[in-house]
């Protein structure tokens, strides 16, 4: 059993040891960040503005943050190509070939070029070697893509 004072010091350089740690592991993580991101373009804010709004997260991951209906798009471009893209942003009949409904959001040609600037833009990033899920469709949606 120990005493109140002894009790008293375990507290104290228990939270003295984690508070360090904590501190410590802050640094890293801060030494780790590269600051040399690309710059955000207007069209890309534009973009990025259309991609909250709409909460394309809803059901996307992006950066792999998000939901998991729907096919991760960091690297959408890259994988896809603009023209793709585009194509699937300005239809009016839901995009899906693969059994899950895309939303047919039908937008203008600027709106679209805007998301894919965005995209472009995610694309760039530097990930400091984090790797995305690199996947077409959602795992639960697998079985049924011949
Ligand atoms: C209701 C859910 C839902 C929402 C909201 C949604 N999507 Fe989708 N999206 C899908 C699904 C499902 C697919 C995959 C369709 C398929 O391949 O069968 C898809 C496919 C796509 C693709 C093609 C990806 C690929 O690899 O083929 C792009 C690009 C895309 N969505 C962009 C967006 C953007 C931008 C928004 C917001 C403005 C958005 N989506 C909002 C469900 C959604």
């Amino acid at each position: 059993m120990l005493s109140k004072q002894q009790a008293k010091m375990l507290f104290l350089i228990g939270t003295f040891v984690t508070f360090a740690v904590f501190i410590g592991l802050t640094i890293y993580s801060l030494s780790l960040v590269d600051e040399e991101q690309p710059a955000l373009s207007e069209a890309a804010a534009r973009g990025k503005h259309i991609w909250e709004k709409n909460n394309c997260m809803g059901c996307h991951t992006i950066l792999g943050e998000g939901a998991y209906y729907a096919p991760e798009l960091t690297n959408v471009i890259e994988r896809r190509g603009e023209a793709f893209v585009k194509a699937v942003l300005m239809s009016d009949q839901p995009w899906a070939p693969n059994g899950r409904k895309m939303v047919a959001y039908g937008m203008s040609e600027q709106d679209a070029n805007d998301v894919v600037e965005f995209f472009k833009w995610t694309n760039q990033l530097n990930l400091n070697g984090f790797e995305y899920v690199d996947r077409k469709v959602s795992p639960l949606a697998i079985k049924k893509v011949k």
